[in-house]
């Protein structure tokens, strides 16, 4: 762990109230929850804690609720929790005021109390002083393991980290040493895979990526954009036409730093995002009027695939095609297995996230064989393009 944050191993938590800085914002649709990932890789931070005989008091957001609206209650995921862990967990209607202090200030060793919704209150994300301190006032130390929400400055994120002793819980831990793997440390040659629509959305992160990565595989749309800008004709597929001038300076950039960039030459070409839809694999330069490039094609996922067998690192962000419109995830599917083969070998450091590429992801079934799959999306992101995460940082010292 960098020395710059303390670890569950560097603080004294038996008997003590701790504060647990969750993401329990779990996909939900019909009131059911679509992906426990989030939720299984908090499992081992709160048996850790409650093993060392701590009192935790969980707080988390779920949703962006405008006031206190019952839709967006953490009780049902606070549940799911209970039955994941197999213990009991009280569970309290409100993150700050009498109640709540009264549920911590009563919890008992080994035991965990989850709060409601703190995006209940606006102050949350106006990361409002008070607020903090009223939400400082529930335990005694505080640890941060969210690292997918860590780029918000909010109360319980920032304010709160300030109030009392910290430290990083084990997803944090484990999120931050992957991450100084595939950037600050990496073993090269680097690989980044980045996908996406626009290149517009994604000018930061390319610009942070190429002077730290060797070969840059261009992925969705944004693949599109830079075979216009080379003069490639795209016919129907989508591209940003004024982005053109933008992707020529990118290039320029990435010869000066000697990264190399991937793009496709053959694809599954269509009339239609749709799985019935007149779908063709050729060569891109074939392309007809009323055709779209959806995915790579065989040549080209070969290329990935000959390249990445001699990288030590990849680092992916991003689909290669429309992976939720099948056949159109083939090329997606390829190269994660290629590269979950490759990290089970032992020569392939590999890490991915953003929101739809852990979904990519496990649509592929690696998510257990890539070195390290992110569930954070926005905070991925962010950090992908050299930001300081607020929540990272307020950890720190
Ligand atoms: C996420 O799902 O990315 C985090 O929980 C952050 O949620 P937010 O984008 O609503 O702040």
């Amino acid at each position: 762990m960098d020395a710059k944050f303390k670890s569950l191993d560097d603080i004294h938590v038996s008997g003590k109230r701790v504060i647990l800085r969750a993401d329990l914002n779990l996909p939900v649709a019909n009131g059911k929850i679509t992906d426990h990932t989030r939720l299984e890789r908090l499992l081992p931070t709160l048996r850790e804690l409650t093993e060392k005989n701590a009192r935790v008091i969980v707080l988390s957001h779920f949703g962006r609720p405008k006031g206190r609206d019952m839709k967006q209650s953490l009780a049902p995921i606070a549940a799911a929790l209970e039955q994941a862990l197999g213990i009991d967990i009280k569970f309290v209607s409100d993150c700050i005021g009498a109640d709540a202090l009264a549920a911590a200030q009563t919890l008992q060793d080994g035991k965990i109390l989850v709060c409601e919704n703190l995006r209940f209150h606006e102050a949350e994300e106006k990361n409002d002083p008070d607020f903090a301190a009223q939400l400082a006032q529930l335990g005694e130390i505080y640890i941060n393991d969210a690292f997918s929400v860590s780029h918000r400055a909010h109360a319980s994120v920032y304010g709160l980290a300030q109030k009392l002793p910290r430290a990083a819980g084990r997803m944090m831990e484990a999120e931050l040493r992957a991450l100084a793997s595939a950037l600050e440390h990496p073993r090269p040659p680097v690989m980044a895979i980045a996908g996406g629509s626009k290149v517009s959305t994604k000018l930061e992160l390319l610009n942070n990526i190429i002077p730290r990565v060797q070969k840059l595989v261009l992925g969705g749309a944004m693949a599109n954009t830079f075979l216009f800008a080379q003069g490639k004709n795209v016919a129907a597929s989508m591209h940003e036409k004024d982005m053109v001038e933008t992707v020529r300076e990118i290039m320029i950039t990435a010869g000066k730093h000697g990264c190399e960039i991937i793009l496709p030459t053959d694809a599954q070409l269509a009339d239609a995002v749709k799985s019935n839809a007149n779908i063709r694999t050729a060569q891109i330069a074939d392309i007809q009027p009323n055709e779209m490039i959806l995915d790579f094609g065989p040549e080209s996922l070969a290329r990935v695939e000959k390249i990445l067998g001699e990288c030590q690192t990849l680092l992916w962000n991003g689909p290669l095609g429309v992976f939720e419109v099948p056949p159109f995830d083939k090329g997606t599917v390829e190269i994660a297995k290629f590269a979950a083969a490759q990290t089970q070998a032992g020569k392939l450091t590999s890490i991915a996230g953003g929101g739809d590429t852990a979904a990519a992801m496990n649509h592929a079934d690696v998510m257990d064989q890539f070195t390290y799959i992110s569930t954070a999306g926005g905070a991925f992101l962010e950090w992908l393009e050299g930001k300081t995460l607020p929540g990272v940082a307020a950890l720190a010292g």
